[in-house]
């Protein structure tokens, strides 16, 4: 496992356009694995590879169903809307009420290139548009609100990562995580 340095906002990084990627090589794959252990061990619930000072078109998610990896993401249709909590692992300690739409599909490709396509509704589809919103160095404050407020994630954190089930209230609690 290795851990990777998580950039914070004001990093000009997180303001670049990412790049597509064309081969899938060790390194990037080693790239990918640290993204993931990093978003586990900040206990975010979605990472892109800016975030980690690589401008790569690379996305990782997890709502608690499981790790998602996009590659070269696209967004092919938005329906309805839901306005929620957001943070971001790029900025902590921070959050702000951000509408996003409540169902996307999304085309990637996974790690051995193969082009998929994904369906999310509620936090997965919040999730994906922030997350590929990072790739185009673009960060949620920009859609924040009202003004951003201070969390504490004592409670993400003493939350056990076995335990995730499909409840409403654990859905919740994902719901305050980072991203
Ligand atoms: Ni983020």
């Amino acid at each position: 496992m290795a851990l990777r340095k998580i950039r914070i906002m004001g990093d000009e990084i997180l303001t670049k356009t990412c790049r597509p990627v064309t081969d899938m090589t060790p390194r990037t794959r080693t790239l990918v694995q640290d993204m993931l252990d990093t978003m586990y061990d900040a206990n975010g619930v979605g990472l892109a590879a800016p975030q980690v000072g690589i401008l790569k078109r690379i996305v990782v998610i997890d709502i608690g169903e499981g790790p998602l990896v996009m590659i070269n993401p696209e967004i092919l249709e938005k329906e309805g809307e839901q306005r929620g909590q957001e943070g971001c692992l790029s900025l902590p300690g921070q959050a702000g009420m951000v509408t996003r739409p409540n169902y996307v599909k999304a085309k990637a490709l996974d790690l051995d290139l193969k082009p998929f396509e994904i369906e999310g509704e509620g936090l997965l589809a919040r999730a994906i548009c922030h997350e590929l919103d990072h790739l185009d160095g673009i960060m949620y404050v920009r859609f924040v609100e009202g003004e951003l407020f201070d969390v504490t994630d004592e409670e993400a954190q003493e939350e056990p990562e076995d335990e995730w089930e499909e409840t409403e209230e654990q859905e919740e609690s994902a719901e305050g995580k980072d991203a």
